[in-house]
């Protein structure tokens, strides 16, 4: 991949965080170019990094993996359990000088937390912040939060933290955070596409902008060639079945094995997969075994189904794989109000191969991701701060968006936490 020469606000940011050992939060609107100069970093570093990212979609973005998996951390708050660190993990925690991190946004709280006790833990400097490593965070708060667990994690959040994100971890409260915010957008080039995608971040969406934004969207998107960006798992699923449906040839059903109680939470992958030959699928969860050159793919990966047998068949960027059923534990979290303890306990496992269709994706996998061309269907409502937001600024174009309904104000949300730590004048005094 050619290197893109930084701005200058790029450059300045990388010599901050190249010569000091500050912490460091680098935001800006979607499209800055937060994640290339974190990519320009990883190239030219002279520090030992290790890049993180909440997901596997973002943490493939920025060539890093996820945080559970760098950590070897549970699924759900942490809180104050034990953390388990084999040596390999030790090893690595103490090798590093600077922790990196992209879409901070979706990192909760109590992840953030967690990393920390755990660097104190593994470098074994329990009196400093993150055992002494330097942290630089990347992110817009303007975009989609974390994804809030089920009610006895909420209620854990609502007892323990001021709110979810990330700049409410107990951490700060002992750690220093500078702050930088990059101006100058380069996903988009029109200037009047990047006002309207700066009304919808602010919830300043005027009736002009509102209908600039719906004419060029109401048009019948093509049939070949975009993605759909939708809100709700069930559109995403129907439009990925129609689309399976347009190919020719058998369908091959894979039903998933359960045993145990999900509890009514959604299982980590379809319970009944169809696929077919030419399908485009996308990974759900990281290699567990390795190709000759490491990890074959990772979560977020996508490929199109080439052959199916007893297994199946995936070519990425010109590779074929093998794919076989992956399993996934099931955690369940008690937490008691009185005593402010969680408990987390295995209460079930589901079996089904790592693959899921991928014509359409939720807003919150396209976080982080560039398209030139998208199908936005913000179904019946937005429900998520931040949701239009993202969807609307992955395009690289007003010409290329496509809009399944009409945009209406109930549709921009915006978190007041975001607005008061954005806009808090400590801060200010603290950014460039
Ligand atoms: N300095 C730059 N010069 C030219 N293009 C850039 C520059 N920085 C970023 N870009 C391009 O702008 C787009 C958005 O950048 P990205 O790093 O994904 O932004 P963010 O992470 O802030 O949303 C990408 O296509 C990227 O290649
Ligand atoms: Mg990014």
């Amino acid at each position: 991949m050619p290197e893109i020469p930084l701005s200058l606000e790029q450059a300045e940011v990388f010599a901050a965080i190249e010569g000091t050992r500050q912490n460091v939060f680098v935001t800006g609107r979607a499209g800055t170019g937060k994640s290339t100069l974190l990519n320009h970093l990883s190239w030219n570093t002279s520090k030992q990094i290790v890049i993180a990212a909440p997901t596997g979609v973002a943490a493939l973005n920025v060539g890093g993996q996820t945080i559970h998996s760098l950590f070897r951390l549970p699924i759900g708050v942490i809180a104050d359990q034990p953390i388990d660190q084999n040596d390999g993990v030790k090893k690595l925690l103490n090798t590093i000088d600077t922790l990196v991190i992209d879409e901070v946004s979706m990192v909760n709280a109590d992840l953030m937390d967690a990393m920390d006790r755990s660097l104190r833990q593994a470098r074994q400097r329990k009196d400093e912040a993150f055992g002494g490593v330097q942290i630089v965070l990347f992110g817009d708060p303007y975009q989609l939060a974390p994804v809030p667990g089920d009610g006895d994690e909420r209620a854990y959040f609502a007892d323990t933290y001021r709110s979810m994100w990330f700049f409410d971890a107990k951490v700060w409260q002992q750690a220093e955070l500078r702050i930088f915010e990059l101006t100058e957008i380069h996903r988009q080039h029109d200037a009047d596409f990047k006002h309207m995608l700066n009304a919808v971040r602010h919830g300043q969406v005027t009736a002009e902008i509102a209908e600039a934004l719906n004419s060029m969207g109401a048009r019948p998107a093509p049939d070949e060639g975009a993605i759909t960006l939708a809100t709700r798992n069930d559109s995403v699923n129907r439009i990925n079945a129609s689309a399976l449906k347009r190919l020719s040839g058998r369908a091959l059903t894979a039903k998933a094995e359960i045993t145990g109680d999900f509890g009514g939470r959604t299982y980590p992958a379809d319970e009944t997969l169809e696929l077919k030959v030419g399908a485009q699928v996308m990974f759900l969860r990281n290699d567990t075994g390795q190709g000759p050159d490491g990890p074959r793919w990772v979560n977020g990966s996508i490929g199109t189904v080439t052959r199916i047998d007893s297994t199946v068949y995936v070519d990425i960027d010109g590779d074929v794989h093998e794919v076989e059923p992956a399993i996934w534990e099931k955690y369940k979290y008690t937490y008691n109000a009185a005593t402010k303890k969680l408990r987390k306990d295995v209460v079930a496992e589901f079996t089904q191969f790592p693959l899921r269709l991928a014509w359409a994706v939720t807003i919150h996998k396209s976080q982080g991701a560039t398209y030139e061309r998208a199908i936005v269907d913000l179904g019946s409502r937005v429900f998520s701060p931040g949701q239009t937001y993202v969807a609307l600024s992955r395009l690289t174009s007003l010409e290329g968006l496509y809009l399944s309904r009409p945009l209406r104000p109930a549709d921009i949300i915006v978190d007041p936490n975001v607005q008061r730590f954005m806009q808090d004048p400590a801060r200010r005094g603290q950014a460039q």
